[in-house]
């Protein structure tokens, strides 16, 4: 059954493009006020305005997500300017490819600082909060790659599988405690992390298309949720696809991982 969030204080990383600029979007539109988190201010000044315009309520807040105490005096700043928290959702993500040799170890450590221990210090620290009140739902944004490790992209998948599991374990460890989650695994969305990708992204999604989604999913009550169905299954059927066949469908892609990696550094 779906809920209404109307009211509800809810707390989005990554909100200053893509998926989380979305989510925080509609999730005023639905009523909620909204802590907009993430490293870059003029965005979130930006998302912040347009909310305030259409009659909502949002407060721009500045984090990096890989820093506990950065994240903790973010909840702090939401809690003293909307109230407790009810809803975090833990977007923050970056998409950066693995290379073979030498690896680049920046990107990867980067990769698990943000994508995963960024999503354990968020809903860690509205844990305690939700725990006193009995109530409150926390809710990461991992991916279908978390179901499968693909060459270029061991670090990114290994990431959100890692994500997944942490929130099997988190769900279990929660009942009872009046503290809800739920796991959302996109496929692929048109976002600022996918733009430059030049393979084909099969059931490509607007960010708007799949925030509405995902929205329904929290207030439905999903412990995980993956989407769309097909690539979903198109997934979890690759992991008995032989390593060779997998090889060939993304042997061009090292080339432009290598690019991707070179171009940022460059930058
Ligand atoms: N796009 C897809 O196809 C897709 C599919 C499945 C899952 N996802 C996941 O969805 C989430 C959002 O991705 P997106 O596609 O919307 O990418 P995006 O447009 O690049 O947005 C990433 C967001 O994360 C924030 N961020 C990155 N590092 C951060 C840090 N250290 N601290 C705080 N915020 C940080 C960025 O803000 P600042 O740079 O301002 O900090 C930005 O708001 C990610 O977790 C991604 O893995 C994406």
């Amino acid at each position: 059954m779906a809920r209404s969030l109307a009211g509800q204080v809810a707390l989005v990383t990554g909100a200053s493009s893509g998926i989380g600029w979305e989510l925080a979007k509609q999730l005023a539109g639905e009523g909620c006020k909204v802590a907009l988190v993430a490293r870059r201010e003029a965005p979130l000044r930006n998302l912040a305005a347009q909310i305030a315009a259409a009659g909502g309520t949002a407060v721009p807040i500045l984090a990096d997500v890989g820093h506990r105490e950065q994240v903790e005096a973010a909840f702090a700043r939401a809690r003293g300017e909307l109230g407790p928290v009810d809803l975090v959702i833990a977007n923050a993500g970056v998409g950066r490819p693995t290379l073979r040799d030498p690896v680049n170890m920046a990107d990867v450590e980067d990769t698990f600082r943000i994508n995963l221990m960024g999503v354990v210090y968020t809903l860690s620290a509205a844990l305690p909060e939700m725990l006193a009140r009995k109530s409150g739902h926390l809710v990461a944004v991992s991916s279908l790659a978390a179901y499968r490790g693909l060459p270029s992209e061991s670090a990114y998948c290994a990431s959100k599988a890692a994500v997944n599991v942490y929130m099997d374990g988190l769900r279990i460890h929660l009942r009872g405690t009046g503290v809800r989650t739920t796991t959302l695994c996109p496929g692929f969305i048109h976002t600022p992390m996918t733009a430059s990708n030049t393979f084909h992204m099969p059931q490509l999604m607007t960010a708007a298309y799949a925030a509405g989604r995902m929205i329904r999913a929290i207030k439905a009550r999903k412990k995980v949720y993956n989407f769309p169905w097909r690539l979903h299954l198109m997934v979890k059927l690759s992991r008995w696809v032989p390593d060779g066949a997998i090889n060939w469908v993304m042997g061009d892609y090292e080339a432009e991982a290598q690019k991707a990696v070179a171009d940022r550094q460059k930058q």
